[in-house]
């Protein structure tokens, strides 16, 4: 394995690896943004989406990979308004299913956290859904959870998970 790396160029084979793997993390039930089972075109529509932007200097793409491929990622999108340049969200970050917990997702988040704050980005926030242990990830790197909307994901099998909403100021 090797990286990160950040991507600031699209190709087609780079849509191709990472709607690939965000199709596998999804199915492992993974919290990407889509339920297990949803429409894989719907997928790589988000992913499509992170490529395109790959333009655009504020669009932060950190990957890690091997010789199959992209095998983990992390998207921020920095605020393009005046009052918001000093603040990024983070969009994205996922790592395959058969290398969670082996400290790929922690190097992913870790980069890209240090490329920001070089940038002169002062703060990131980040959305995630309960129950799936995540706040446990985050507040181990620093964010603070700032509230929750209930019930604001909702699963084909007519389950609930609230948003949950975390920051963390960058040295
Ligand atoms: C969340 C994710 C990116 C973390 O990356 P990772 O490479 O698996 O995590 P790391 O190996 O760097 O860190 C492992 C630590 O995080 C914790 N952790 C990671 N994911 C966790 C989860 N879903 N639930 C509970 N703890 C988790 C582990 O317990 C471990 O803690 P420890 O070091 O104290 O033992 C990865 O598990 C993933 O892709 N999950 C599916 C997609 C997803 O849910 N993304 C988050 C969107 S907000």
């Amino acid at each position: 394995m090797r990286g990160p790396i950040r991507i600031t160029a699209g190709s087609d084979g780079l849509l191709d690896e990472l709607s690939g793997l965000w199709v596998r993390i999804t199915e492992a039930g993974g919290a990407l943004g889509f339920d297990r089972g949803d429409p894989e075109a719907a997928v790589r529509g988000a992913a499509r989406a992170v490529v395109d932007g790959l333009g655009s200097p504020d669009h932060y793409l950190f990957v890690v990979f091997d010789e199959s491929g992209v095998r983990g990622f992390a998207h921020f999108r920095r605020g393009h308004r005046p009052v918001r340049r000093h603040t990024a969200e983070l969009e994205w970050l996922g790592v395959h299913p058969g290398l969670q917990g082996t400290g790929w997702g922690t190097r992913l988040l870790e980069h890209g956290l240090a490329a920001l704050a070089k940038d002169g980005v002062e703060a990131v926030f980040l959305r995630t859904r309960s129950g799936t242990g995540l706040g446990g990830f985050y507040r181990a790197h620093g964010f603070t959870e700032r509230g929750r909307w209930p019930r604001a994901v909702r699963f084909a099998d007519g389950g609930y998970r609230d948003e949950v909403w975390f920051t963390k100021d960058l040295p």
